[in-house]
């Protein structure tokens, strides 16, 4: 790939996206984007990405960022936050939010809904403790092709079985064709938006738990502290974040600490 169209590249998605593509991501642009040079009978990546930088169109820099976006997810992805969540931060919830019986909770690049409906499968099996009680749950991501996906909330089988008990899969998931679709019911739970963390999204309103996984690995430095600082203004004093298992907030802001012995859960400072 010619120099100047893999830096154009790593500009586009950077700006828009925060991703950072270093020159070993070659790969990478290949195999995401030859699908849409493919489609438009472009045989070369320098091709594809010529035109692209000769339209220079909103649009279609949208939908090639879109694709660089690594949408991997699935239901209860590593197992421990969600006893976390469940057996650390909604007995707090529950001492602590006695006076209007509501709480919020954002799944911070959503991906293809795994993680907010785990989170509603859990609530659900709180029963009768959340009787009286208001939640809301937000789920947002950068991808209108993913959202999508989310909302439709239809799974193969091999996505159901990723991480999902046999149990729940029969309780909450009903079959369509060779597919499964999480019932309606549970789905009205989370509402779905596009969001970029890039861009201030403090018109969400404030969140009492906020899940951030597995997305601020893409980003440099710079950009996941802008992120962490975000996010913790739109959270209240006792808010509570969880991040993925390679993901920190050491180093990168001063508004966020660690809880201690518990991985991967992150307070607010002071
Ligand atoms: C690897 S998935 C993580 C999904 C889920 N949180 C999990 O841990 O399983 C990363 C998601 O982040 C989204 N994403 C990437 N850059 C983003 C940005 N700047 N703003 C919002 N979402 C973004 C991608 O579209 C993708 O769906």
């Amino acid at each position: 790939m010619k120099p100047e169209n893999f830096q154009y590249m790593a500009t586009l998605a950077k700006e828009r996206s925060g991703l950072v593509l270093k020159e070993d991501k070659v790969y990478l642009l290949d195999s995401r984007l030859m699908p849409l040079a493919r489609r438009k009978n472009i045989e070369t990546l320098d091709e594809f990405v010529e035109a692209i930088r000769r339209n220079n169109d909103f649009n279609e820099q949208t939908e090639v960022v879109e694709a660089l976006t690594t949408n991997e997810t699935l239901f209860f992805r590593d197992t421990k936050p969600f006893d976390i969540f469940r057996e650390q931060v909604m007995p707090t919830i529950f001492q602590t939010r006695t006076a209007n019986k509501k709480f919020r909770i954002w799944s911070a690049a959503s991906s293809s809904g795994q993680e907010p409906y785990s989170l509603v499968m859990l609530l659900d099996q709180m029963g009768s403790q959340l009787a009286g009680w208001q939640y809301e749950i937000v789920g947002t991501d950068l991808s209108m092709e993913i959202l999508q996906k989310a909302q439709d909330a239809l799974y193969t089988q091999f996505e159901v079985q990723r991480g999902l008990p046999v149990e729940m899969m029969v309780k909450y998931f009903e079959p369509e064709g060779p597919k499964w679709r999480f019932k309606q019911a549970y789905r009205e739970k989370v509402k779905f938006q596009k969001a970029n963390l890039l861009e201030n999204q403090s018109a969400l309103g404030k969140f009492d738990i906020v899940f951030c996984r597995n997305v601020l690995i893409y980003f440099e430095k710079e950009t996941k502290g802008r992120v962490l600082d975000m996010i913790a203004n739109m959270m209240p004093a006792d808010g509570k974040l969880f991040l993925g298992g390679a993901e920190t907030v050491l180093g990168l802001t001063d508004k966020f600490e660690a809880v201690q012995g518990v991985k991967g859960l992150y307070q607010k400072t002071g």
